[in-house]
């Protein structure tokens, strides 16, 4: 384990053009590099490197980050590892932290258990082809189901012979324990207490961690037994929910095509992969967990659900997906013509059919489900309001508003629902979802500080420094208008410091910390990253000034949330017994008692709620409202007494919602704003010098000049349909 000072060592002395350079050609651009991007195929660089914020990004895959970051990515290891990897470039010694006697103990527990594993593999691919009875019934059995010797090598199946304790003995010979070999489940021992070969008489498909390493093993049998499947029980060296099959084949086409599908077995990702496709994984016949999705997340963010077409297989693409949409994993579904799983799809197809059928039928799963509900729901206005409840729910788990709101006007059409009911009730999800997560966050923080691993914990995410020298794309300020008092971009700036002013504070959406973890951002936090990632800046020094004082505020904020949670648990109570008192007097008979009760309790709970809401959406402007800095203070108070006007969108529904519980819509919708106010700004500079290329009569100035307009235009258009990507490069606005 790499102690925290020395972490903080490797981290300062990686530099992010030194690292990078080390895999990208860069060519200087301003106070920026430029190069083509190692994370996808291009021929027109769009990945960025900034010396200053120590970042890389792409502006067209979106892949970027901080030197560990990069090299995570890149390299396909963890955090600890990249951060040794950072080390050695850097000639950092690694003090690694002593190791209590009780580590080191596990730690060469452990070495001894991947010995074993490695040992067992190569030992059953022998057996597979060097032994009679592996030829006759292993071999026999993978020819028979179509595999070649290519794949049986590059998978590395193996055979368990059919007698008693033969892999024990072969281990003695070896010089491998007992012990080893039960505690990595190889031999098991039976209710009379001997120790039996758990994989006796099967064909052997051993499962690789990234890193190449045998963590276990999962055995077919051939006999029809009752189990179809054995496979390695967890272990220290293998933690189910964390191993995805076929990883360490798949990974490098993973990140070459961007690109993963993911299958249910061992032989569809092995018959896929026969097909020319190898970038499958298989989540071995269980749900996708947590862990596995970050796996998946390390190479790549596209992710295809592979099933059969029948209802089963419908049911199962279902299943999981919000989790995957709430790590940010961009998922389509691919359902195969009924009756068939990958791997008997592609032994009876062509690579090229398989492929053609592929593109043909991949469908985004949010439209999917969509769809699939709402033919289910045809005509039963019951079973529609289900499915629009369904799909909502999915909704709220897209952490990227501006995604989610090209999928709410999406699904809004689709199932024939009111965009703006939908979108209502996405963001009533959304906020519990934000609150569930945040008491579960909170446990974590709790585990982790008690634990000693602090390995991967975060530090608070830093408020920028230096950022004075922000590029200057982002001033547009034709010579007429530069007076700050009539920036037309103030407005539009004011707008969206407003909301940082007032609800700073209050929960946002997903994102990533410094490193690149991910994280929960507040409303200040999120409105900074964008900025951040499209290279903008506040014109006005004291909206920047501002935003930098809200983003300090955090640790307190939940110093005096959490204070004010538990200050508020008595004076719940306090009124529960004041309403059952109340309720008691009344004489009512039992049922409309309880029915009652359980009113109150509703009401009790969505005020207690409310009252947690409205203390985070007022933090920030009652702190910064007695800034001791005047004009921070002026500022605070004025944003907090003014009412902004309505788009006419929200009007109809004004009344009712509160503006903090519609800011998952209005955020995107001030950054669009701003966005559109710069480059419009950038067209009216452009026509002046339109008109003065036109009166010089210079041709050649004249059509670059008109080029720059018309890709301007371009992109106004793609920004006003909401499509999710950086318009503003950072070069500015080019
Ligand atoms: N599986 C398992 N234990 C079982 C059944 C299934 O671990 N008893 C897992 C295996 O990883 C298997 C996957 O679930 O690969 C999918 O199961 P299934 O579709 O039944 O098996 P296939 O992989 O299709 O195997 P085969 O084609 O050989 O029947
Ligand atoms: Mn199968």
């Amino acid at each position: 384990m790499i102690d925290r000072n020395t972490a903080e060592r490797i981290k300062d002395a990686a530099n992010i053009v030194e690292v990078v350079s080390d895999y990208v050609h860069l060519v200087r651009r301003g106070s920026n590099f430029m190069g083509l991007c190692p994370f996808h195929n291009e021929r027109t660089p769009s990945f960025s490197v900034s010396p200053r914020r120590n970042m890389c990004y792409c502006f067209s895959c979106h892949k970027g980050g901080s030197p560990v970051n990069f090299i995570m990515e890149k390299e396909g290891i963890n955090y600890h590892d990249a951060l040794l990897h950072l080390a050695k470039k850097y000639g950092i010694p690694v003090e690694e932290r002593q190791l209590t006697d009780e580590e080191r103990r596990q730690q060469s527990r452990r070495e001894g258990m991947l010995v074993a594993n490695e040992w067992a593999m190569n030992e059953m691919q022998r057996n597979l082809t060097e032994t009679d009875e592996g030829r006759d019934v292993g071999l026999q059995y993978f020819s028979q189901r179509g595999l070649t010797d290519e794949a049986i090598k590059a998978f590395r199946l193996g055979y368990a012979l059919d007698r008693p304790g033969a892999l024990q003995e072969a281990a003695r010979k070896a010089g491998i324990d007992l012990e080893t070999l039960k505690s990595v489940g190889l031999v098991g021992t039976s209710q009379q207490g001997h120790p039996y070969d758990r994989f006796r008489g099967r064909v052997i498909f051993p499962v690789l961690n990234p890193a190449g390493k045998v963590v276990a093993f999962g055995g077919r049998d051939l006999k029809g037994g009752p189990a179809k499947y054995v496979n390695s029980p967890e272990s220290d060296i293998y933690k189910k929910s964390r191993e995805l099959y076929g990883i360490y084949q798949a990974k490098g086409e993973i990140v070459r095509q961007d690109k993963c599908f993911l299958v249910e077995g061992y032989m569809d990702v092995i018959g896929m992969w026969q097909s020319g496709m190898r970038n499958v994984i298989a989540s071995s016949g269980t749900a996708l967990t947590d862990g596995q999705i970050a796996l998946i997340h390390r190479f790549t963010d596209n992710i295809t659900l592979l099933y059969d077409g029948d209802a089963a297989g419908i049911k199962a693409s279902l299943r999981g997906i919000d989790m995957l949409l709430s790590h940010k994993m961009k998922v389509k579904v691919l359902l195969l013509p009924d009756g068939h799983d990958p791997d008997s799809f592609a032994r009876v197809n062509t690579p090229e059919e398989f492929r053609e059928y592929v593109e043909k039928h991949e469908t985004d799963i949010i439209r999917f489900k969509a769809e699939v509900l709402m033919k289910d729901a045809a005509s039963d206005p019951l079973r529609r309001s289900e499915a629009v409840k369904s799909v909502v729910q999915s909704l709220a788990c897209i952490p990227d508003p501006i995604t989610a709101n090209i999928y709410i006007q999406e699904c809004a059409a689709l199932m024939g629902v009111d965009e703006t009911l939908i979108s209502r009730e996405t963001a009533r999800y959304r906020s519990i979802r934000l609150e569930q997560l945040r008491t579960e966050r909170r446990q974590e923080q709790d585990r982790r500080r008690i634990g000693t691993d602090i390995d991967r914990t975060q530090p608070a995410r830093q408020p920028s420094a230096g950022r004075q020298e922000a590029p200057a794309a982002q001033t547009v300020q034709s010579e007429e208008t530069k007076a700050p008092s009539v920036n037309p971009l103030t407005p539009l700036e004011r707008q969206v410091i407003r909301y940082c002013v007032r609800y700073g504070m209050m929960d946002f959406c997903e994102g990533n910390d410094a490193e690149g973890n991910p994280c929960w951002l507040n409303l200040a936090e999120y409105v900074d990253a964008e900025l951040r990632a499209d290279y903008m800046d506040f014109s006005t020094p004291l909206f920047r000034k501002i935003l930098d004082e809200v983003m300090t505020l955090k640790e307190r904020f939940y110093a005096e949330f959490d204070q004010m949670v538990e200050n508020q648990a008595p004076v719940v109570e306090q009124r529960r017994r004041e309403k059952i008192a109340e309720l008691a007097a009344r004489d009512l008979d039992m049922d409309t008692l309880a029915r009652e009760e359980q009113k109150m309790e509703d009401a009790l709970s969505e005020e207690a709620h409310r009252e947690q809401l409205l203390f985070a959406a007022d933090f920030t402007g009652r702190v910064l409202s007695s800034h001791e800095d005047d004009d921070v203070r002026r500022f605070a108070i004025e944003c907090m007494n003014d009412i902004q006007p309505l788009s006419r969108r929200f009007e109809q529904m004004a009344s009712s919602v509160p503006e903090y519980e519609r800011l998952i819509d209005l955020i995107p919708r001030a950054m669009t704003e701003w966005r559109q106010g710069i480059i419009r700004g950038r067209i009216e500079e452009l026509m002046v010098s339109l008109r003065q290329a036109q009166s010089d009569g210079d041709t050649e100035r004249l059509e670059t000049i008109m080029k720059e307009i018309s890709g301007l235009h371009r992109k106004q258009a793609k920004i006003a349909k909401g499509i999710g990507e950086r318009v503003i490069s950072p070069r500015g606005l080019g």
